[in-house]
């Protein structure tokens, strides 16, 4: 005869344990790691607040409206992640640099893989409207010896602030592309000069920042990405000296350090060895790897 199995009585003060002890049992001992701990956070959360049913159920709700809106061409948890400063968080405890190495900062929403590539100073823009801008330097180590043959992978919005995914009329990739430097280490991108713009407001991560008196502005900026063999990958932006919103930025991604100047130039000669019959603007920066 079968022995009655008696039922653990679950209480308020016992479930955290349970839950926290049953995800424990997962099979990779850094998943049982990271559910038992996301079950007892999420559970002090729910007590330091006592968390309502109603406010949690909105919070499902939300939940899903951020999966829903999710396509190939919108990310918006990776926008929820960054607005509440986790992704910054993730990505200053996972690359603690030498104070002279470029800092990292987020990824954004709106990379792509497979950009064209482009030589020394080719047009990213490709007919783009805006003001010339050309970014050149140096990719170097952080001893000082040049990387030759460093693949700058290099996107940004448009001079109105959108990113093609953004704009229905626009099935294309644009203002995005790759650099390669040269055997002296020396890139030259040729680009439009980017203003500041909004995140996406049309979706829940918008609705609920529309709730508070935080700026929903990003300050102008270009983004790179440098996955070079034998140094720490590198994804980081150059912020336009000067731009509004550099210390309020939405997403955290401001660094004192990738702030640069962008030099108002005459018609005339531009670092790419060609000439400009309109007035354009340079950015000089020299990016600094660090070993891996
Ligand atoms: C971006 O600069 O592309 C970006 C980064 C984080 C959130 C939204 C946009
Ligand atoms: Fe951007």
């Amino acid at each position: 005869m079968a022995h009655p199995v008696t039922p653990t009585t679950v209480t308020e003060e016992t479930i955290t344990e349970l839950a926290a002890a049953r995800w424990a049992t997962a099979h990779d001992p850094r998943v049982a790691q990271l559910m038992s701990s996301l079950v007892r956070h999420l559970h002090a959360f729910a007590r330091e607040n006592h968390l309502t049913e109603a406010e949690w159920m909105a919070a499902i709700r939300w939940l899903t409206d951020t999966g829903q809106i999710s396509d190939s061409k919108r990310e918006e948890f990776i926008l929820a992640s960054d607005v509440l400063g986790l992704s910054m968080l993730v990505v200053q405890q996972n690359h603690r640099l030498a104070p002279e190495a470029t800092p990292a900062t987020v990824l954004g929403p709106f990379h792509i893989e497979g950009s064209p590539e482009l030589g020394f100073g080719g047009d990213m823009s490709d007919g783009v409207p805006g003001t010339p801008l050309f970014v050149h330097g140096t990719v170097r180590a952080l001893d000082g010896t040049p990387v030759p043959g460093a693949v700058l992978d290099v996107w940004q919005a448009d001079a109105e602030g959108a990113y093609e995914s953004q704009l229905p009329e626009v099935d294309e990739a644009r203002l995005r592309a790759k650099y390669t430097t040269r055997a002296d280490g020396t890139y030259c991108v040729r680009t439009i000069a980017p203003l500041g713009y909004a995140i996406p407001m049309d979706g829940p991560v918008g609705h609920l920042i529309a709730q508070t008196d935080i700026s929903h502005f990003r300050p102008a900026h270009v983004h790179f990405l440098l996955n070079v063999p034998g140094y720490e990958p590198l994804i980081t932006h150059l912020f336009r000296e000067g731009a509004p919103y550099l210390d309020s930025d939405v997403v955290f991604g401001v660094k004192r350090e990738l702030v640069v100047g962008f030099t108002e130039r005459a018609p005339g000669p531009t670092p790419d060895g060609g000439q400009s019959d309109v007035a354009w603007v340079e950015a000089v920066y020299d990016f600094v790897l660090q070993p891996a």
